[in-house]
């Protein structure tokens, strides 16, 4: 039996797709290791409530050992208290057709109580990752309102293009998933992604030496990048499970570290490295080692590496000009 304190796991929009293929893998020990018992603090709009009531039902009927509590609200200042750690899923997904600026007006306005709420009663070195769609900047608004706490305790989840990033080139090259190796996602969770094979292994050796260029930039990056678009019009809805396997990876790993000689890619606040500018929450290559991620320098920028991360840094500056207009960040 573990003697670890329980830790505080707020998830929003526990009640709908994402989040029913993510709480229990929480509740199972996936995120944070099988000696970590969790309190799930769970967010829904009151209209959900009674769907979370029958999740909650099911969470418990699971019986899993590591959960020692689940809270259930409609307040943000309930769900985020104390909070170690915060999964910000709740926002409408894209459908079919849908333009970016529809769900820049429609959730943006959900992550500026969030940031406050988060800011008033959380830990101060809560760590938070947003999901809800477009996350980087989602991520921007809540870091920008909640000033008590370290604008780097905000991150926003690339981490499912990463994972796809290494399962389309494990596919390409016959070889297994895991002796793929420092895949970075740069900047943005839209199509203007950069997948970034340069400075990729596959077991051991170049990836770049493994695959004809043409085939990277014709096939590889606009698959990855568009893989979003391809399963919602292969479902008819967005991803869910993976989507939050993804988000189990980039907590387990931000929290309890990337394995030796390999990094992962997460969006984290811009400091100006590789020319990325400051502040943008934007995807690096990282490392992470107790509980800390930092970026990993260093990596040479080819000319065409240089063109499609400056594209993806105009992107999140156009969407941080739209909600600055709509007086969500500074
Ligand atoms: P969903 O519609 O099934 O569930 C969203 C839930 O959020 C609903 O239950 C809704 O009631 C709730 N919600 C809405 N406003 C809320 C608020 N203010 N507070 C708390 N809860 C609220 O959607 P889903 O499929 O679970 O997707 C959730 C989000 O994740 C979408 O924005 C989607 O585009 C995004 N997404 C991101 C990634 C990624 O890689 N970053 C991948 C897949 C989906
Ligand atoms: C995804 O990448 O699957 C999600 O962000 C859904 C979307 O809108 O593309």
């Amino acid at each position: 039996m573990t003697t670890k304190p329980p830790v505080r796991v707020t998830v929003t929009g526990a009640a709908g797709q994402i989040g029913y293929s993510l709480l229990f893998r929480i509740a199972a020990g996936d995120m944070l290791g099988k000696d970590q018992p969790v309190i799930l603090q769970l967010l829904e709009i009151t209209p959900a409530l009674k769907a979370l009531s029958g999740v909650v039902m099911e969470l418990r009927d699971c019986a899993f050992p590591l959960l020692a509590d689940v809270v259930t609200s409609d307040d943000p200042m309930v769900a985020f208290k104390d909070a170690d750690y915060a999964l910000l899923v709740g926002a409408m997904p894209r459908k079919a057709g849908m333009e970016r600026g529809d769900l820049l007006g429609a959730n943006g306005g959900i992550f500026k109580p969030q940031g406050e709420a988060i800011n008033a009663v959380a830990k101060k070195d809560i760590k938070v990752v947003v999901v809800g769609n477009p996350a980087n900047t989602n991520a921007l608004i809540a870091q920008q309102n909640a000033p008590d706490i370290d604008p780097r305790q905000f991150t926003a989840l690339v981490r499912l293009d990463h994972n796809r990033a290494v399962s389309q080139l494990a596919e390409k090259t016959g070889a297994a998933v895991k002796d793929i190796k420092n895949i970075t996602i740069w900047g943005n969770h839209s199509s203007t992604q950069y997948p970034d094979l340069s400075q990729a292994t596959v077991g051991g050796q170049p990836a770049l030496d493994q695959v004809e260029r043409e085939w990277y930039e014709g096939t590889y990056i606009p698959t990855v990048a568009k893989r979003g678009a391809a399963i919602i019009e292969a479902r008819g809805a967005s991803s869910a499970a993976s989507a939050a396997s993804a988000a189990i990876d980039h907590i387990r790993d931000w929290a309890l570290g990337t394995p030796e000689g390999e990094w992962t890619s997460m969006a984290i606040p811009s400091d100006g490295s590789y020319g990325v500018p400051e502040g943008l929450i934007y995807g690096f290559p990282v490392r992470c080692q107790d509980g800390k991620y930092e970026i990993v320098q260093g990596l040479e920028v080819s000319d065409f590496s240089r063109g499609k991360m400056d594209a993806t840094a105009q992107e999140l500056q156009e969407e941080r000009d739209e909600v600055r207009k709509l007086g969500l960040v500074k």
